[in-house]
């Protein structure tokens, strides 16, 4: 067994200032572990459901007109994913894109889309920062024409309001990270309580709420505590900063559950720097960056559940299609699973050739 349950604390533990940082944000060593073809959710032809804008090239230049309202730059996924709607929508495919980053801000979003609207852009993408107060900016949208698609991260809104949603499903992320800690549990013979330190991703973001939603659900049902439940705000400094003020209270714990990558790179940047070894710890991770998976082969990282950022041509395959008039689907979610130990090394030639 690779990992031992032990009791944690700052006590006896000899701080470490200066050790490397455990993760990249290196676009070229991150991104995705895997690009597989979705599945849809719901079969329903969008002409039923009373949306009827379709994508085309009003302006007739030759290109449809891509308005992407994008999240940030918060991490290596996002990085990974702004580069596949780059490389994806250029004019030999058809398209034009004009980028928008909202820096994690969901107000600014809110004004980016009504920009894209001013610009009379021909469709918009939008990931949401956040999930909360969309409905009149999504109407704004539909009243001027344009067909708006939702990426990444679901909204909860009137179905007439978006032509699609492309992207993860959230809380199956979570819930499949909480049914691999459970199995692991069962197998390795773990009796000790289970404690776990629980790293939050952008309050109100739909990936933070599914894959805390599934997390709440599962610590009481199989007897786990969750002994500290931060956000780190998808971000590598803030999960360190978060894990580092956890740590400072010397409380014990076995498990960290960090809503990405990043976040998870800070957290182990955190443990080390307190002279705690991360290999003792079972730790659970989302996203599925190269590094990542890296750490997977390298018994850092126990498991990922994975988020598929390459949503740009999806994205664009699901736009063309509507444009010739095909049905497409209302909702269609990512097909993901879980990195562990059986799996990584082949996700690491498959997924990013090394
Ligand atoms: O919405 C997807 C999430 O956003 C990713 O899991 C996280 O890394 C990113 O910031």
């Amino acid at each position: 067994m690779k990992k031992r349950i032990i009791a944690a604390g700052l006590a006896g533990l000899v701080a470490l200032s200066l050790v490397g940082c455990a993760g990249s944000d290196d676009p070229a060593t991150e991104g995705s572990s895997s690009a597989p073809a979705p599945t849809t959710s719901s079969a329903a032809p969008i002409q039923e459901e009373g949306y009827n804008l379709v994508p085309r090239d009003i302006n007739g230049d030759g290109v449809i007109t891509l308005g992407f309202a994008q999240v940030g730059a918060e991490s290596g996924w996002r990085t990974a994913n702004t580069k596949s709607y780059q490389d994806y929508f250029v004019e030999a495919n058809g398209f034009e894109l004009v980028f928008l980053d909202a820096n994690q801000d969901a107000d600014k979003q809110k004004q980016d889309v009504r920009d894209l609207i001013a610009q009379g852009v021909e469709v918009i993408d939008l990931a949401p920062v956040t999930d909360s107060g969309w409905e009149p900016v999504l109407q704004e949208a539909k009243d001027a024409g344009i067909p708006l698609i939702i990426s990444d991260r679901q909204l909860s809104v009137d179905e007439d309001l978006y032509l699609t949603y492309f992207g993860g499903d959230m809380k199956a992320e979570g819930e499949r990270a909480a049914e691999w800690l459970k199995k692991y549990i069962a197998d390795q013979g773990i009796t000790d309580p289970i404690n776990i330190v629980h790293l939050q991703g952008t309050i109100g973001s739909t990936a933070q709420k599914g894959r805390t939603e599934a997390l709440d659900e599962a610590a009481p049902a199989n007897g786990w505590e969750i002994v500290y439940q931060q956000t780190g705000e998808f971000t590598q400094a803030k999960g360190q900063e978060v894990m580092e003020s956890f740590l400072q209270q010397g409380q014990a714990f076995n498990v960290i559950y960090s809503e990405n990558d990043d976040m998870t790179y800070g957290a182990i940047d955190a443990l080390r720097a307190n002279g705690m070894n991360p290999e003792e710890y079972i730790i659970i991770s989302f996203d599925g960056n190269k590094s990542a998976v890296q750490m997977v082969v390298d018994g850092l990282i126990d498991v990922i559940a994975e988020c598929d950022p390459l949503l740009g041509p999806q994205v664009g395959d699901l736009i063309n299609k509507a444009a010739a008039g095909q049905t497409i689907a209302k909702i269609t979610y990512s097909v993901e699973g879980v990195i562990d130990s059986t799996n990584a090394a082949e996700k690491l030639l498959t997924a990013f050739g090394s």
